[in-house]
């Protein structure tokens, strides 16, 4: 069952009834200000930083879920009635209820009793405010007498404090309302230097900013009394709750349209020029007003929607591909690379899953998120690299996390995750390759964002490679330390208080328990340094890394193989995790992913039967499940992957990150068909017939699919901000398709299913248009390329050589 469509054309989904069986949300803003937006107009807003800007309240585990939002509603004031545009809150019987999410902005509208009503919400680029254009169109055969009335409500600036300290925040809410605009200052009376607007297009009737005048005692969004009665109360909130509210009134002639724009903003002011007059308590808003007078402009507004529109487009024809699959053209084209930004944009702070509280910017999540948008925005990737260099330790090891408004190192969390560093690496080797801006390796960073203790970037990446060598186990396996890429799998955790956080406790010395995932990294991480290092004219560095590449190879061979797949771990007793001898937990995906991508096993047949062992033990219609079987009960020895219910998250669900590693690996050895098989399992548009299973958005890619062992085996997860995004995207685009960029130019090699005729992608890179048509001659993978008709040795097309922007491939597999 679907409850929408896709619309290509327009790059829109088309939610055709408002209720989901979860909010399918979109995101507004790409810059500074952000907001999250669902079908039915719920979600919040904020400035930066989900917990420390939040412009409007959330409250969490509502009932619905999204409810507190962007809420509009409209009254015939002839008859009474009233209702909601955008479904919530009121839920009417709505007629041609649609919501569509388009890139960076969402439409939701309806017609109910001949109204017709649409609001288009987005934020302009460049601003730190947010527009809703309501467009209202009179489809009676008689004049209407409409009010409109408007709200939001302010969150007290902290969304942590907002949710819980309410003896303080029940006494602290201001606001000023002038010319129709309502401010929200509360503490910017001490230090605070921001606050709030939300202003109208519109003369407004009336206003309201406490919120229990607004909806009157004892009732909630679907009953305010103020809209209920037809007029504002124009309170004026001290203390309790500040809300925003204005009361708009419209006399529409048959057919005739409207258009009436709500504006909120945020906004900062210096801090000797916070008050107008100078001394008062009065807050200036001199410098304020420019802005609110353009966006009360519609002409402005469409202006600003249109460049937001090029912005969009300009990003995604960066790699553009028309192929047989229509759900993997949508996906690479237009939704995964959204998402990508999106992931880049949040990480993983601001979800309905993430509530923007908990968690800064991950070390692992930030790299691995490069691979998905660093083609797309280079100088933002850029940044984040060194962003995240400034947060590694002297010795090599990472922050796990770190605070995107400070930007420094989470001290509650802390390191010891013994594979972060080495996802630098592979962050950085992504920029290399598809920049070529060497340069970025002798910018200096700091370690521990301590003055005085920079060091080239080149530097952090050695220490990364070296952190591993000095963290040796006693099969010469990496020690996993608190965890690996699995935060659940905590060997040296052994909890068994309630509470307790499996991330941060450590009730083991960690001198034992062992990481052949980490083994996989380390060798693909030291390979990739390698190359760098070569590359850069270092020829013992790169020895040094191939060396230590290959004794590790050599090690996971010896110890880290199990007869016919590569073992997950070793625990704190020495004993194997991921191996037949176990009762639970034989065979783990992400060992089988990571080492193959590393190489190892493809000389030696080991890689093919360990794929083959993958599609045996954990392929499911809906996915690959992290592992098998699923651990029936707790372990204090395993940790967190112990404590989910068979089928959720790591202990046997399907993990959408790491699938993808399976697809690439199928990919190395040659198995396009497999490959794309697998792509399509897990592909959100795939899905799109089985939404009622599925229930996530069907655009984008959620963390996690519920395994065999669950109830819900097929129902996703955690949409939105996951490393899945990135994973997925840099599958098909450089492994299906195999459009690669590499050192030396733009390696084509795709690997795609055998019943495809063949497929053309356009992909900018380096400043070159590279239009590239490939034709399938046979069955397999080889290919031939000519390039501008000329025939090319190899399959990498070096950047021309005379500076021209255009280039044709033609590409003959098989
Ligand atoms: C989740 C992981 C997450 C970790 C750290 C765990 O509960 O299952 O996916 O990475 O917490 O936030
Ligand atoms: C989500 C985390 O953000 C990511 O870093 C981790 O690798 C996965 N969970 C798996 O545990």
């Amino acid at each position: 069952m679907q409850y929408g469509y896709f619309d290509d054309q327009r790059r829109e989904y088309v939610i055709t009834q408002p209720d989901t069986p979860l909010p399918w949300i979109n995101y507004l803003g790409c810059q500074e200000y952000f907001g999250l937006i669902s079908n039915t107009a719920g979600g919040y807003s904020f400035y930066r930083d989900a917990r420390l800007r939040r412009l409007t309240r959330y409250r969490y585990n509502h009932l619905p879920l999204d409810q507190g939002g962007r809420y509009l509603y409209l009254r015939d004031d002839e008859s009474g009635r009233y209702w909601s545009p955008s479904g919530a809150p009121t839920n009417c019987d709505l007629e041609r209820y649609s919501c569509r999410h388009g890139m960076g902005y969402t439409v939701i509208g309806s017609v109910y009793q001949g109204i017709s009503a649409h609001t288009r919400y987005f934020v302009p680029l460049d601003e730190t405010l947010e527009i809703w254009q309501l467009t209202v169109i009179n489809q009676r055969a008689r004049p209407a007498w409409l009010s409109i009335f408007s709200c939001v409500e302010f969150c007290l600036w902290d969304a942590q404090d907002d949710a819980t300290n309410f003896q303080r925040n029940f006494s602290i809410g201001e606001v000023e309302i002038a010319d129709g605009v309502i401010y929200h200052k509360t503490e910017y009376r001490e230090r605070r230097d921001h606050f709030g607007w939300f202003a109208c297009s519109e003369p407004v009737e009336g206003f309201d900013t406490q919120r229990e005048a607004f909806f009157g005692p004892g009732r909630g969004w679907e009953r305010p009394l103020v809209v209920e009665g037809g007029e504002s109360a124009n309170s004026v909130a001290h203390g309790w709750a500040p809300v925003g509210s204005h009361h708009v009134r419209l006399r529409l002639e048959p057919g005739e349209t409207r258009q009436v724009q709500f504006v909120l903003g945020y906004h900062e002011n210096a801090r000797d020029q916070k008050f107008d007059p100078p001394g008062s308590q009065i807050l200036n808003k001199k410098t304020v007003r420019p802005i609110i007078a353009r966006y009360r402009d519609a002409a402005a507004v469409d202006a600003a929607f249109c460049r937001l529109r090029t912005y969009w487009d300009g990003l995604l024809s960066v790699c553009q591909v028309e192929t047989p699959s229509v759900h993997a053209n949508r996906m690479v084209n237009i939704w995964n690379a959204y998402q990508c930004m999106m992931t880049f944009n949040l990480s993983r702070s601001a979800s309905f899953y993430e509530s923007g509280v908990g968690r800064g910017l991950g070390f692992r999540d930030s790299n691995q998120d490069l691979l998905g948008f660093v083609h797309m925005a280079p100088e933002r990737a850029r940044q984040r690299i060194l962003d995240l260099a400034a947060t590694q330790y002297p010795g090599g090891g990472a922050y796990h996390q770190y605070q995107p408004l400070t930007k420094k190192g989470n001290n509650e969390i802390g390191g010891n995750f013994n594979d972060d560093p080495h996802w630098l690496i592979l962050g950085v080797a992504a920029y290399l390759k598809e920049t070529a801006d060497w340069s970025i390796l002798d910018e200096p960073a700091p370690f521990d964002n301590e003055p005085g203790s920079e060091q080239p970037l080149y530097e952090h990446l050695h220490r990364s490679f070296r952190y591993t060598l000095e963290r040796l186990g006693p099969h010469g396996l990496p020690l996993i330390g608190r965890a690996d890429w699995n935060d659940c799998l905590n060997l040296n955790c052994f909890s068994e208080t309630p509470g307790q956080s499996f991330q941060t406790t450590t009730n083991k010395d960690g001198k034992v328990a062992e990481s052949v995932f980490i083994a996989g990294l380390f060798v693909l991480a030291a390979r990739e340094l390698a190359a760098i290092a070569c590359r850069r004219g270092a020829a013992a560095d790169a020895q040094r890394c191939l060396d230590a590449a290959a004794r590790m190879t050599e090690t996971v061979k010896a110890h880290g193989w199990d007869g016919a797949w590569f073992v997950r771990a070793y625990d704190d007793f020495g004993r194997k995790i991921g191996s037949k001898e176990c009762a639970e937990g034989q065979i783990f995906i992400e060992p089988q992913g990571f080492c193959v991508m590393a190489g190892i096993g493809l000389d030696d047949g080991r890689a093919r039967q360990a794929l083959d062992s993958v599609r045996r033990h954990l392929a499911t219609p809906h996915g690959i499940v992290l592992q098998q079987p699923a651990y029936s009960r707790y372990y204090p020895h395993l940790g967190e992957i112990s404590s989910y219910p068979p089928g959720y998250k790591e202990n046997a669900g399907i993990f959408c990150h790491n699938n993808p590693w399976i697809m690439i690996a199928e990919a190395m050895t040659g198995n396009g068909d497999g490959t794309f098989d697998y792509y399509l399992r897990i592909n959100p548009s795939a899905r799109e017939p089985i939404s009622d299973v599925h229930c996530n958005e069907p655009y984008v890619y959620a963390q996690m699919i519920a395994g065999r062992d669950a109830p819900a085996h097929g129902e996703a997860k955690n949409s939105w901000l996951t490393g899945t995004a990135a994973w997925n995207y840099y599958a098909a685009t450089q492994w299906i398709l195999g459009i690669r960029p590499e050192y030396d130019g733009l390696r084509i090699a795709p690997v795609i299913p055998e019943a495809w005729a063949g497929f053309r992608a356009v992909r900018k890179f380096r400043g070159v248009t590279y239009n590239i048509e490939v034709h399938r001659q046979g069955p397999g993978n080889r290919v031939s390329l000519r390039v501008d008709s000329q025939p090319l040795a190899g399959d990498i097309v070096a950047p021309p050589a005379d500076g021209r922007a255009w280039v044709a491939v033609e590409v003959a597999i098989g």
